[in-house]
């Protein structure tokens, strides 16, 4: 239970007495009623909102109006994309080093983390037969390259597992081809992660996948794959919806379909690459901590702009806002970027098993990896008494139309804090676009709106400010 400070805390406690004596509820002054706590609690929280003005005030109109835009434009124009165990990613991050340090933060710095190194290389695909036609493709993050002339095989074009294991007679020695419908990004992207490993199992001597994504300009969308164990590893990429619809109904009307697919990508030993971390101190508990975050490396296409630069700048943007506002919390506010996020979460893992032992500090983890478009609130994965306390939190943001507060607030890089009890957030924002440019060569600023960072700046460090200096940490 709380102690006794503010004046309303005494009103309070008079009224579980007078509510306990009435017999209204059982209760004792030991375990205050929901309804009661709930109320101490709004009457705590509201006290921010003259802060929470200021930081928006500050964000959204004031002198750092378009910071997050203009900053990331210059980084991501400068390195351009940043793919694990690549030097673009490496340099960025001496960069994001000196400018973290140059704008006031404290305890800045890299901590060493071994991350995949995949090297694209020159990669082709040319329909051969009914009639010939080059595609566009990528190759799928560890896949392995073809021989150097390539593979020229017929193809087996599918919509889904299921009629590739009906199928499974005809697949020896075939490209297999997936045409899978489009269920939501959660759900289609196991036909990239799985794809090639299914159609081996077969015995297809590679495989392409159609690109996970609602909407296509004939733009293939890249990302991991993973071979399955004991399962020979065949060469794999992805290809444009375009693409993969025409080769479908090509099959469909029995056309004999001949692929020569080239690729010379490589997988390279680990290389070292670092996660990045800047604070603002806590005051009171600085070993206790609200984290933000995004993740700074990217794929090897476009300029990893929206994802997940957006993220990561408007993470640094909150611990700037703070600094220039002069606050500082009673808890430690720390950002981290994490490195090879787009390998399976590689940083984070890392980051986890590094800081485990700090767990129970841990109070708020938040990582932005879902788009940073016009923010309507938070993702929350929390028990009910922390939802609580956060949809009070969220009140403060009513002026920029960002309170909502829906569930699952789990991102790849802090899943093992949230599995482990502590809350975590991600930005809910109408991202419905997103996945048009999710790993494809037109994730670039061009994408990004400077209000809509601004307002997602605002989100972020209102609530992170907030959570970190409230009297206690969030239940859990
Ligand atoms: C931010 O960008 C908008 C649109 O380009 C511009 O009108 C405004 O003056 C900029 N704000 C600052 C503080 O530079
Ligand atoms: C892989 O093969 C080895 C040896 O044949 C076997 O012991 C192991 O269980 C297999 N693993 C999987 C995931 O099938
Ligand atoms: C918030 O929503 C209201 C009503 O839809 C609208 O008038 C207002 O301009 C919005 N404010 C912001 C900051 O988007
Ligand atoms: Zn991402």
């Amino acid at each position: 239970m709380r102690t006794l400070k503010h004046p309303v805390d005494i009103v309070m406690y008079l009224g579980t007495i007078l509510l306990s004596t009435a017999g209204v509820t059982g209760t004792t002054i030991l375990s205050v009623p929901n309804y009661l706590r709930q109320e101490e609690i709004r009457q705590e929280v509201s006290k921010y909102q003259d802060i929470a003005n200021k930081i928006i005030d500050l964000a959204v109109h004031g002198s750092a109006q378009n910071q997050t835009y203009n900053r990331l434009a210059y980084m991501t124009d400068r390195f351009g994309n940043r793919i694990a165990g690549s030097r673009n990613l490496e340099h960025a991050i001496d960069y994001m080093l000196a400018r973290l340090t140059e704008d006031g933060l404290e305890n800045v710095h890299g901590e060493d983390v071994m991350v995949p190194h995949w090297v694209r290389g020159k990669e082709s695909a040319m329909i051969i037969e009914p009639r010939r036609h080059p595609m566009a493709i990528l190759g799928l993050g560890s896949s392995i390259a073809t021989p150097s002339s390539g593979i020229k095989a017929e193809a087996l074009v599918v919509k889904s597992f299921d009629e590739l294991h009906k199928k499974a007679s005809q697949a020896k020695g075939k490209i297999i081809v997936y045409n899978q419908d489009y269920h939501g990004y959660g759900t289609s992207v196991k036909y990239r992660r799985l794809g090639a490993t299914e159609a081996a199992k077969v015995g297809g001597v590679a495989s392409l996948i159609r690109s996970v994504t609602p909407f296509s300009i004939n733009s293939p969308h890249t990302g991991q794959q993973d071979y399955g164990s004991n399962v020979t590893k065949i060469p794999t990429a992805c290809i444009t919806v375009e693409d993969a619809e025409m080769l479908y109904r090509m099959s469909n009307r029995g056309e004999k379909i001949v692929i020569h697919l080239k690729m010379s990508a490589k997988n390279l030993p680990p290389a070292k690459s670092r996660n990045t971390v800047a604070e603002i101190v806590g005051s009171k508990y600085p070993e206790q901590v609200v984290l933000v975050s995004g993740h700074f490396d990217s794929w090897d296409v476009g300029e990893g702009a929206m994802d997940d630069g957006g993220g990561a700048f408007i993470s640094w943007q909150t611990l700037t806002l703070i600094r220039r506002l002069g606050l500082r919390p009673k808890r430690t506010l720390r950002m981290v970027l994490w490195t090879a996020e787009e390998q399976g979460g590689v940083g984070g893992r890392a980051y986890y098993e590094r800081h485990k032992s700090n767990l129970k500090n841990m109070d708020l983890v938040m990582e932005s990896d879902v788009g940073t478009f016009t923010p309507l609130g938070l993702k929350l994965t929390a028990n009910k008494q922390a939802t609580a306390v956060m949809k009070e939190v969220m009140k403060l943001l009513k002026a920029i139309n960002a309170s909502q507060l829906s569930t699952d607030g789990s991102e790849t890089d802090i899943t093992r804090w949230v599995e482990n009890g502590v809350p975590g957030a991600s930005l809910l924002n109408q991202n419905e676009k997103y996945f048009y440019f999710h790993h494809t060569n037109g994730d670039t600023m061009t994408v990004l709106d400077p209000h809509q960072l601004d307002l997602c700046a605002a989100v972020w460090a209102v609530v992170s400010f907030t959570v970190a200096d409230l009297c206690e940490m969030l239940p859990r």
